[in-house]
């Protein structure tokens, strides 16, 4: 079998993050997302991987390179504009030749990897194989209906949905998708939908069939969905020390910290993981934050919150939800007339007490 991962896309509501940066790369306790996804499929022998890149191919590229660190041999596919998921698969035909493949989206975050699916898709003689999610708000998704087993209807985002079992991005296909893919016209948003090829595949009378996940999955899309799956990784992380830590400071559960990192007069409440090269200087550093690597906090607090490389935190309490790109700068000015001083990029998000 072989993985496609999709790493293009727009990337919208990551704004202004992704005017610079591709969204498969904001670290979830401080390493990429797509990381994530490399390494599930990676766990379950699937070693083959395409991967479809856009206008960020080569920040994915310096990331990933060929895909050995991970025990993988990766193709990069270019995609010219995002014009669909589906339009992913499309391109990727000479790479995917007649093997199964498992599609799995670059910004989906699974927490407990998918061997199961792998291995049910592996021994089924199923065309495709979609994973079903329980969510409380089916209208922000696309939705799944079944008859018994079986999958009879996809609908997208529907206005009054008759379940609530979102598709996860993660799929298997055989070769029989590409015809799918060649049969459906672009949806109003200009894209080919792959929620469309599926639904061609059911009405051509192939056998889709449904599996649904009860272990965590997140699409982190947005914000909030970053850090909630940061808040997930964290959890399951166990502590380790190998940096520098004073003995005016306080690490309470679990705390890693990386080599080279320097934690002096602080409290670190875990779990929180501080990379390397990081400095936490008088500071509180609560549960459920991951610092990235050469950060310098001083004199702050920080809660809940995915800072990522280069940036500078100083004097500034209290910092909570948060996701900071990386060479950012925030600290508190005694400068006179006291006022707020901004400088922010498109789509940047400020919400002050
Ligand atoms: P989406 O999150 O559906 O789309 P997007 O990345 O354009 O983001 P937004 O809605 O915020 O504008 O994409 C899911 C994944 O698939 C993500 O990793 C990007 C990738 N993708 C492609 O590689 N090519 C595409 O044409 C599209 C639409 C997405």
């Amino acid at each position: 079998m072989k993985g496609l991962i999709l790493s293009g896309g727009k990337g919208t509501r990551l704004r202004p993050l992704t005017y610079t940066g591709a969204k498969q790369l904001v670290p979830v306790a401080n390493k990429p997302v797509l990381f994530y996804a490399i390494e599930s499929l990676v766990s379950c022998g699937i070693t083959d991987l395409g991967i479809v890149v856009g206008d960020t191919r080569e920040q994915i590229v310096a990331a990933v390179g060929d895909g050995s660190r991970f025990g993988a041999r990766v193709t990069y596919i270019q995609q010219d504009a995002p014009r669909g998921l589906a339009h992913g698969v499309q391109i990727a035909r000479e790479f995917l030749g007649d093997e199964r493949f498992v599609l799995f989206l670059g910004d989906n975050f699974l927490r407990d990897g998918i061997q199961q699916f792998v291995e049910r898709f592996e021994s089924d003689s199923a065309n495709a194989q979609i994973l079903l999610y329980h969510v409380p708000d089916p209208q922000h998704f696309g939705i799944a209906e079944l008859e018994g087993e079986r999958v009879v209807r996809l609908v997208e985002k529907p206005k009054h949905p008759r379940s609530n079992l979102a598709l996860v991005g993660i799929y298997f296909f055989d070769h029989h998708v590409f015809e799918a893919v060649a049969h459906i016209r672009p949806s109003f948003r200009g894209e080919l939908e792959i929620t469309d090829a599926i639904q061609w595949l059911i009405d051509q009378g192939y056998r889709v069939a449904a599996e649904v996940l009860t272990t965590p999955w997140i699409d982190t899309g947005k914000m909030e969905d970053m850090l909630e799956a940061n808040r997930l990784v964290l959890e399951t992380l166990a502590g380790k020390v190998e940096g520098e830590v004073d003995d005016r400071s306080r690490l309470v559960g679990k705390v890693i910290v990386a080599p080279g990192a320097r934690i002096i007069n602080s409290h670190i409440r875990g779990p929180v993981i501080i990379g390397a090269n990081t400095e936490i200087v008088n500071s509180f550093i609560g549960p459920f934050s991951a610092i990235d690597h050469d950060c310098r906090i001083l004199n702050s607090e920080i809660e809940h919150s995915i800072i990522m490389e280069h940036t500078v935190i100083e004097d500034y309490s209290r910092i909570e939800d948060s996701l900071i790109g990386r060479f950012a700068q925030v600290r508190r000015s005694p400068a006179k007339p006291s006022a707020t001083r901004l400088l922010l990029g498109d789509h940047s998000q400020v919400s002050m007490p």
